[in-house]
């Protein structure tokens, strides 16, 4: 069996007496796409930063390609350079055109050349449909077309592992679709990706795994076909009806 790109073991996470993290334990498979679902403030997004260590867990480890993630500063760069996120609110530099934000991070902290880097932020923004786009200004894009930008941005560092926190939460829902595009084509390239989202059939057609998190605790895990559409936990079931009637509103 292939050794996974990811895996966390009990992790745990705090925030003062507040236990958001309670031991979980998740594995990313090289190439697999891992869907995370639960319901709002079950700790998602902060599973998600401990994965990139944008957040430092309290307990537990955290092993890359098979190794413990070590202490030190450089250590913790290295690892936030090869897996990537991708926000609910894009961040964009708003003060940097499109091609800008692109190059900003592999100039500043692989020291790339403006060239070199902008042949690649070329053929990205192409990928991501936006190749008009290169100076256009963060603020005059739509949702959707700051999203895809932002996609680009984080592909620009090549990251071995790609993170979507809630990627299309943030859109009008005729936007969703050029966004779960983009992450599709990605899919299907085999990038590795962890995704929270609350879109079900995407969810089912383009992920792996689903892992069901409630209260700080993975509660239930397998393939979308299981997880989706045969939960076996009653908190499964209550959070995928809630999110079903919430779409069809
Ligand atoms: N930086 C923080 N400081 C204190 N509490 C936080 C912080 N970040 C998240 N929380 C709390 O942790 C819980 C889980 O948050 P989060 O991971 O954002 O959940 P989700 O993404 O599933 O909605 C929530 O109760 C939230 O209020
Ligand atoms: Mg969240």
């Amino acid at each position: 069996m292939d050794v996974p790109l990811i895996e966390l073991q009990k992790v745990t996470k705090n925030y003062g007496s507040h236990a958001v993290l309670r031991g979980v334990d998740l594995r990313v498979r090289p190439g697999s796409v891992v869907a995370i679902i639960g319901p709002s403030g079950c700790g998602k997004s902060t599973l998600l930063r401990c994965m990139n260590f944008l957040e430092r867990p309290d307990a537990g480890q955290l092993f890359f390609r098979g190794r413990v993630l070590g202490e030190g500063a450089e250590i913790l760069r290295a690892h936030r350079a090869r897996v990537g996120m991708v926000f609910q609110r894009f961040h964009l530099f708003p003060h940097l055109n499109v091609l800008d934000n692109l190059l900003l991070a592999p100039r500043v902290v692989r020291g790339e050349g403006r060239e070199e880097a902008a042949r690649s932020a070329h053929i990205l923004l192409e990928k991501v449909g936006l190749s008009a786009m290169a100076g256009a200004w963060p603020e005059s894009l739509s949702g959707g077309q700051q999203q895809r930008v932002a996609i680009a941005r984080c592909l620009m560092m090549e990251p071995e592992l790609l993170l979507f926190d809630e990627p299309t939460s943030a859109l009008d829902p005729e936007l969703v679709g050029e966004v779960l595009g983009v992450i599709r084509d990605l899919a299907e390239e085999g990038r590795s990706m962890c995704i929270v989202t609350h879109e079900m059939s995407f969810a089912r057609e383009v992920a792996s795994e689903v892992v069901m998190l409630d209260q700080g605790v993975v509660i239930e895990q397998g393939p979308p076909a299981q997880v989706l559409g045969n939960p076996q936990h009653a908190r499964t079931r209550t959070f995928l009806k809630r999110v079903l009637e919430h779409s069809r509103e």
